[in-house]
């Protein structure tokens, strides 16, 4: 008989065979345009969700470094036995404020604020309904509802199935239709006006994972809801992505979802609150983003600048209004080796492919930040170039 241990060690040898094995490098120093890797080279990164640059910016830091002098290390508990801090009610103020919401609650991450808010607002009778191509967070979120929640997933962006899905949909006792803003690997929005139209047809509520959009989408980077000029019921968001880029998330609604989840969402009552420095990060990027949003049209310029000449190049990338630019190059080995061959001309990117998209569509996947000046689109520009003349990537 075979034991446990090896065949955990064939299926890890299996993954090396088929090129899929992934190896994430090891990076020295601040997670900025360009990183340090450990064996000292720089190169551009192109690969992190640092959008607006906010990882490593002063005010960001100093807020980090203030919190943490002014509370210390962390609550050395959860929120409801010992209490929160007066920066954790700030922090959630400033995000409701943000974005337009009556009130907000904070999680250690935007995974948990999703496996917080589905299993809290639904029981037995109900039902949740979820774009196919959700970010991983929300199809867990909505296993984690158990049987007695009917769970229907609609076919990507398609508002007939959506509609046919709250047609069967019709005698639950709740019914929330759930969606990424911004999906992360085509890097497309989710088509909120309809599904508003739907849903207010159907008296469904909406829920948003806008993660990839806050700092991004819409004229001052409030997301999907300000870019469409629409207003949906539950926004969900990370912080660790342009939103400073350290960790947290939240849950944005009405006092009465957000009271139900302080009272009753498991990852708050079981798991302690965001650390004091991460959470004046966070309430300082809030703040700079709000205070500069002229910073999320000098990120659409770079995005744009590295879009047209990528096309010059004749290479073709999925269309986004957001800065993801994703490059398809076909199977799964292939994209893995082409980021390898990227690195070794100094350019940190990532290759995605099959389980995270469809079998066939291994991309490399672009993300652009504002903090990339012209020397470092360039720089990622011309090892594209030479990559498809090299007959490498088709375009
Ligand atoms: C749409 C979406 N939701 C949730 C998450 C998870 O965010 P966090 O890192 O805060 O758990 C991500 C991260 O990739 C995401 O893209």
């Amino acid at each position: 008989m075979v034991d446990t241990v090896t065949t955990i060690q064939n299926e890890l040898d299996s993954l090396k065979k088929a090129g899929t094995f992934k190896c994430a490098p090891v990076i020295d120093g601040p997670m900025g345009p360009t990183v340090k890797l450990e064996d000292g080279r720089e190169v551009v990164n192109f690969c992190s969700n640092n959008y607006i640059g906010l990882a490593n910016h002063p005010d960001v830091i100093s807020g980090a470094l203030k919190a943490i002098e002014k509370y210390g290390y962390g609550t050395a508990s959860v929120r409801f036995i010992c209490g929160s801090f007066t920066l954790h009610d700030e922090l959630e103020r400033g995000i409701a404020d943000f974005l337009c919401m009556e009130s907000a609650t904070t999680y250690v991450s935007c995974w948990n604020a999703n496996e917080a808010l589905l299993p809290t607002l639904l029981s037995e009778g109900d039902v949740v309904i979820s774009d196919e191509f959700n970010h991983a967070s929300i199809i867990d979120a909505c296993r984690l509802c158990g049987r007695k929640v009917q769970r229907l997933i609609y076919r990507h962006s398609d508002m007939n199935d959506l509609s046919t899905r709250l047609d069967e949909a019709k005698d639950a006792r709740r019914k929330l239709i759930i969606t990424d803003g911004v999906f992360s690997m085509e890097g497309d929005l989710a088509n909120l006006p309809d599904i508003v139209k739907l849903a207010k047809k159907h008296d469904a509520l909406v829920i948003v994972d806008d993660s990839h959009a806050h700092g991004v989408v819409g004229k001052t980077g409030r997301g999907t809801p300000e870019h469409f000029g629409v207003s949906v019921d539950v926004i969900t968001g990370t912080l660790g992505k342009a939103l400073g880029g350290a960790a947290g998330g939240f849950v944005a609604a009405s006092k009465p979802i957000i009271e139900l989840l302080v009272q009753r969402s498991r990852p708050q009552l079981f798991s302690n609150a965001l650390p004091p420095a991460v959470a004046g990060g966070a309430l300082a990027s809030i703040r700079l983003l709000k205070n500069n949003p002229q910073l999320v049209e000098q990120l659409r310029e770079n995005v744009r600048y590295f879009r047209d000449e990528l096309k010059k190049a004749g290479i073709e990338a999925l269309e986004s209004p957001t800065a993801i630019v994703p490059v398809i190059v076909g199977d799964t080995a292939k994209a893995i080796s082409l980021a390898k061959k990227m690195l070794k001309n100094d350019v940190l990117i990532t290759g995605f492919g099959y389980p995270v998209v469809p079998e066939g569509t291994a991309r490399l996947r672009a993300q652009i930040s504002l903090a990339h000046t012209q020397v470092h689109l360039d720089k990622v520009l011309d090892v594209f170039r030479k990559l498809k003349f090299d007959g490498e990537i088709d375009g």
